[in-house]
C-alpha cells in the first residue's frame, strides 16, 4: 500500500492534483472537503451543521472528520493506497490518523506540502469565486479568514511528519502539468 498526504493551504491545488494522482496511481481519494459536500448536497444532519462552520471560513469538528476518514477506510480493504487531501488539518488528527493506520499494519509513506504564495491562492480563489457555488470562495474575507486558519491550525501538522522524515515541499505554482511532474518524482522515488 503506498499512503499519500497531499498537503497545502485553500487553492494550492490539492483538488486538482488529486485528481491526476488517483488517476495514475489507482489510489483512493479521500478529500474530507469532498465529504462534507456530499453530506451538504445530501442535507444530512452532519452536512446542516458542517455548512454554517464552513460558510465562514472555520474547521469542522476534529471528531466529524476523523469519524469519516475512519469509515472510508474500512469500506475500502482491497485498496492500493489511500490518498488524503485537506486531512489531517490539525495535530489530533494527525494522531488519529497514526492510530488509525497503526490498526492497519499500515503507515503514511509521504507527506507532499504545496508551496503556492498567499497572493496567487487568493488570485485564484477569488477567481474560482465568480463561477462555482462554493460559498466559501464568495467573499475576500471568508477567503482570507480559511488563510488565516490554515496558518494558525494547520501549517503546525507538517512538523508531526517531519519527524519522521516524510515531508517533500513542492512548488505548487506554475503550470498543472509540471506541478504534476514534480509530484510524480516524488512519489515514484519512493514507490
Ligand atoms: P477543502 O475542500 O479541503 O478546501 P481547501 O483546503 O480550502 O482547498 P480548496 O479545495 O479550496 O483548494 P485546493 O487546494 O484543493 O485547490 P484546488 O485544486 O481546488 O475544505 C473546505 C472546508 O471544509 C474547510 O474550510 C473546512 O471548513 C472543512 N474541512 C475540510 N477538511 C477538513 C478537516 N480535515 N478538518 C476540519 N474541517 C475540514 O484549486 C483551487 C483553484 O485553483 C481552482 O479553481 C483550480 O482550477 C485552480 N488551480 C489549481 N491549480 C492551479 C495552477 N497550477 N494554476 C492556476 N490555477 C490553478
Amino acid at each position: 500500500m503506498f499512503n499519500l498526504i497531499l498537503f497545502g493551504p485553500p487553492g494550492s491545488g490539492k483538488g486538482t492534483q488529486s485528481e491526476k494522482i488517483i488517476a495514475k496511481y489507482q489510489t483512493i481519494h479521500l478529500s474530507t472537503g469532498d465529504l462534507l459536500r456530499t453530506e451538504i448536497a445530501q442535507e444530512t444532519a452532519l452536512g446542516m451543521e458542517a455548512k454554517k462552520i464552513m460558510a465562514k471560513g472555520q474547521l469542522v469538528p476534529d471528531e466529524v472528520v476523523i469519524g469519516m476518514i475512519s469509515s472510508c477506510l474500512d469500506k475500502n480493504p482491497q485498496a492500493k493506497g489511500f490518498l488524503f487531501d485537506g486531512f489531517p488539518r490539525t495535530e489530533a488528527q494527525a494522531e488519529a490518523l497514526d492510530k488509525l493506520m497503526n490498526l492497519k499494519k499500515e503507515t503514511i509513506n509521504l507527506f507532499i506540502a504545496l508551496e503556492v504564495s498567499e497572493e496567487e491562492i487568493t488570485g485564484r480563489l477569488v477567481k474560482r469565486g465568480a463561477t462555482s457555488n462554493r460559498p466559501d470562495d464568495s467573499k475576500p474575507a471568508i477567503i482570507a479568514q480559511r488563510i488565516k486558519v490554515y496558518k494558525t491550525e494547520t501549517e503546525s501538522v507538517a512538523d508531526h511528519y517531519r519527524k519522521f522524515g516524510k515531508v517533500v515541499m513542492v512548488s505548487g505554482e506554475g503550470d498543472v502539468e509540471d506541478i504534476f511532474e514534480r509530484i510524480c518524482k516524488q512519489i515514484d522515488s519512493r514507490l
